[in-house]
């Protein structure tokens, strides 16, 4: 029995020190004391039947063995207790000095930036700011701005119709009308907002749309202002760099009109894909407001002229942030959002 108790002793001698935690150390303790089958109490249990010369020295072994785990195992589990004590102490010390946690801030839109550019770029310059509704009458959609009672424009195809005499306005040129018959020149105005048309939708069109719509009405006011400022909108909202080109057109709420193409954003001129090769893109209509709009709202054309010009502003905005598909910037998925 004094060689069990020895390989026992070696037994225990391995386990103790290996056992990291509450949970194993119990499982050496039930080992050793279990009531049930651990080998002390069953070793107890067979001193009994040791022979009467040895039971002495065996009984000692015995004791001293008992004796020496059980206290290494009260030992070792207050030592374990004091490191699981220090651990959770650790867990909930709070680190004044770690840096605090930032917030995550919303982004603006795409669309949201170059509103705010393109009205930077015109306050400095004196404009006022008047988004205008976007349900309105056909007189301030249509009529005021000296559409033909049949331009194509008009047609059903085109014009969300609300009511009889309410519609969703086509473009920002509204505006114009809005303002004038408020008041007396001189006036200069940028009016950004949404506007509407039935259309497919495509990779570059949508049936709402944002647009931006200057004006400005004043004495001797010439082509060569539009030219000027036109000029200087671009080159602050794309670069320095940025060649402008004014081709003929027609609207008919102006005289003369043109389309404005700036050098390809992407190629700066040299032509490709996305510029089709032109080296140009479209970016605005615009031109000196027409008589019969000055005549509609009450404004003498003798004394006064002015310019006006729309463009669009998702367009704008894919052009500068490199946005292939304009449902991109209506389908609000974060991960496009946060990127801006
Ligand atoms: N309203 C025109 C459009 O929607 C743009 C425009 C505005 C043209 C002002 C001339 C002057 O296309």
């Amino acid at each position: 029995m004094l060689d069990e108790i020895a390989a026992l002793s070696a037994e225990f001698d391995q386990a103790l020190p290996s056992a990291d935690s509450v949970a194993s150390i119990e499982a050496v303790r039930l080992r050793f004391f279990g009531r049930k089958d651990g080998v002390i109490p069953a070793l107890f249990t067979r001193l009994k039947t040791v022979p009467a010369e040895s039971k002495r020295d065996v009984g000692d072994a015995l004791n001293r063995f008992r004796n020496d785990i059980e206290a290494r195992l009260k030992a070792r589990s207050t030592e374990l207790a004091e490191e699981e004590r220090k651990r959770s102490e650790l867990r909930n010390v709070i680190d004044v000095t770690l840096p605090g946690r930032v917030p995550v801030l919303g982004h603006l839109h795409p669309i949201s930036i170059v509103r705010r550019q393109l009205e930077e770029i015109f306050r400095e310059m004196g404009y006022s700011m008047d988004p205008g509704p976007e349900l309105e009458s056909d007189w301030y959609n249509f009529e005021a701005l000296n559409f033909t009672p049949s331009h194509p424009a008009r047609d059903t195809q085109d014009t969300f119709y609300v009511g009889d005499d309410l519609l969703l306005r086509t473009h920002t040129s509204n505006v114009q009308i809005r303002s004038m018959e408020k008041v007396r020149p001189p006036i200069k105005v940028l009016s950004v907002g949404r506007v509407y048309r039935r259309d497919e939708i495509t990779l570059r069109r949508s049936p709402m749309f944002h647009q931006a719509e200057g004006f400005i009405v004043d004495e001797g006011i010439h082509f060569g202002h539009l030219k000027g400022t036109l000029e200087h909108v671009v080159r602050r909202l794309f670069s320095e760099g940025t060649k402008v080109r004014f081709r003929p057109s027609f609207f008919p709420f102006t005289e003369p009109s043109a389309e404005v193409d700036i050098s390809c954003v992407f190629c700066g001129g040299e032509g490709c894909g996305t510029c089709s090769r032109t080296g140009w893109m479209e970016i605005l209509g615009c031109g000196m407001i027409h008589p019969n709009v000055f005549r509609n709202v009450k404004i003498d054309p003798e004394r006064w002229s002015g310019f006006a010009f729309g463009m669009g502003i998702d367009r704008i905005a894919m052009l500068k942030f490199g946005i292939p598909n304009i449902r991109t910037l209506f389908e609000n998925d974060l991960r496009v959002l946060r990127q801006f």
